[in-house]
């Protein structure tokens, strides 16, 4: 299929109608948020979360997010609304953050992989939100990536990963968070966090109180396990080299890679520095995420730089270590499924960490 792509950065009507048409007909339009690029479909059409699946390559136990305009879209798509969900909505909405909620009958389980919950999300990105208004139905997305491969962070990465496989792929520029939405599942009786994201565990607490951990947020989870958000179980985010996190002060972490490099010459290294080590090493290809405090900036770069390792061709990636404060939770949950939870510990690595 010849894939039709359209730049929009505005409320561009004569774009979102051709978006619209193309949802209704049980197509697949690519669009921006705000975390990262989506693949749309019609989510109340059963088929055209089918096409989701085909196009993505992704296994079809794991379901798909609906993204809404207004809150009113809301009612017919859940079977209760709970006070907690009503604090986090006004607070959080809209923004990133998925709330998982008991589906109503409207809700096709092709949708939800099988599942009787559902995961809703009203996205701040104004191109995905005029998209969603125009269209005016729940519109199933996934990250707009190959099953298995990073995030898209700009239209680029989503035409890399999807040209000639879906009908449109709108270009609204880079996007600002860099790593998908938070999500909370709110069907239990305490939320619990599935998926760690640029809504922090902090931002989360004081607005509902003590919330859980999924425990797939930290550790590898096996083939035998359904954890609560399906989608944790896979490897996603793997870059096509061998990756290892290098944890422990930062001249232990220099020193280490350092050795890698001079003792495998034969090798193409990538590192994941951050500003304050980029410049000690010596050798490698050195790609820099952003500073130790700036968790937030880490989360923007990290799937960009992701896929730059693999367009560079490297054969081996050493990361540094991240704080698991704030952004800095999602940072080092998509960097453990990128590394394939493969750690290196050195001196003055965190003892206490519930990584290991
Ligand atoms: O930021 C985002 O959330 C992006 C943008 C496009 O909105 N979307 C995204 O979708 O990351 P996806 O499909 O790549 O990740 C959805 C995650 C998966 O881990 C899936 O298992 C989980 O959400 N999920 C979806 N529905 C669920 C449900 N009913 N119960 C538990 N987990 C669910
Ligand atoms: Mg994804």
């Amino acid at each position: 299929m010849k894939t039709i792509i359209r730049k929009m950065t505005g409320e561009d009507r004569e774009t979102a109608e051709e978006a619209a048409r193309i949802w209704r007909a049980g197509g697949l339009v690519a669009f921006p948020t705000e975390t990262v690029y989506g693949l749309g479909g019609n989510g109340l059409d059963a088929s055209a979360s089918e096409k989701i699946y085909a196009a993505k390559c992704r296994p079809s136990d794991n379901p798909l997010i609906l993204h809404i305009a207004e809150r009113s879209q809301l009612d017919g798509l859940v079977t209760e609304i709970t006070p907690q969900a009503e604090i986090l909505m006004d607070r959080f909405w809209p923004g990133p953050l998925t709330l998982i909620f008991n589906k109503s009958e409207r809700v096709p389980l092709e949708t939800t992989g099988g599942l009787t919950t559902a995961a809703i999300r009203m996205p701040s990105h104004p191109v995905a939100h005029y998209l969603l208004q125009v269209a005016g139905i729940p519109i199933a997305a996934p990250s707009a990536n190959r099953s298995g491969r990073p995030s898209p962070t700009n239209a680029h990465h989503v035409i890399e990963d999807l040209d000639g496989r879906v009908e449109m792929i709108i270009d609204g520029g880079d996007v600002g968070i860099g790593v998908e939405s938070t999500i909370v599942d709110l069907t239990g009786g305490v939320p619990c966090l599935l998926r760690p994201g640029y809504i922090t565990v902090e931002d989360l607490e004081a607005a509902v109180g003590k919330i859980s951990l999924d425990p797939a947020i930290y550790h590898q989870v096996s083939a035998d396990v359904h954890p609560k958000a399906p989608g944790m179980k896979y490897r996603h985010y793997a870059p096509k080299a061998d990756m290892a996190i290098v944890e422990g002060n930062d001249a232990a972490v220099v020193d280490y890679i350092n050795r890698q490099i001079s003792e495998h010459p034969e090798k193409k290294t990538g590192v994941l520095a951050t500003d304050e080590n980029a410049r000690k090493y010596r050798g490698g290809i050195v790609l820099c995420a952003g500073d130790q405090n700036d968790m937030a900036e880490v989360a923007h770069n990290l799937f960009k730089i992701l896929r730059e390792f693999d367009d560079l061709g490297v054969d081996q990636i050493y990361s540094e270590s991240f704080t698991t404060k704030g952004e800095g939770l999602a940072v080092m949950n998509r960097l453990m499924k990128a590394a394939g939870h493969t750690v290196i510990r050195l001196e003055g690595a965190d003892n206490d960490s519930h990584w290991m």
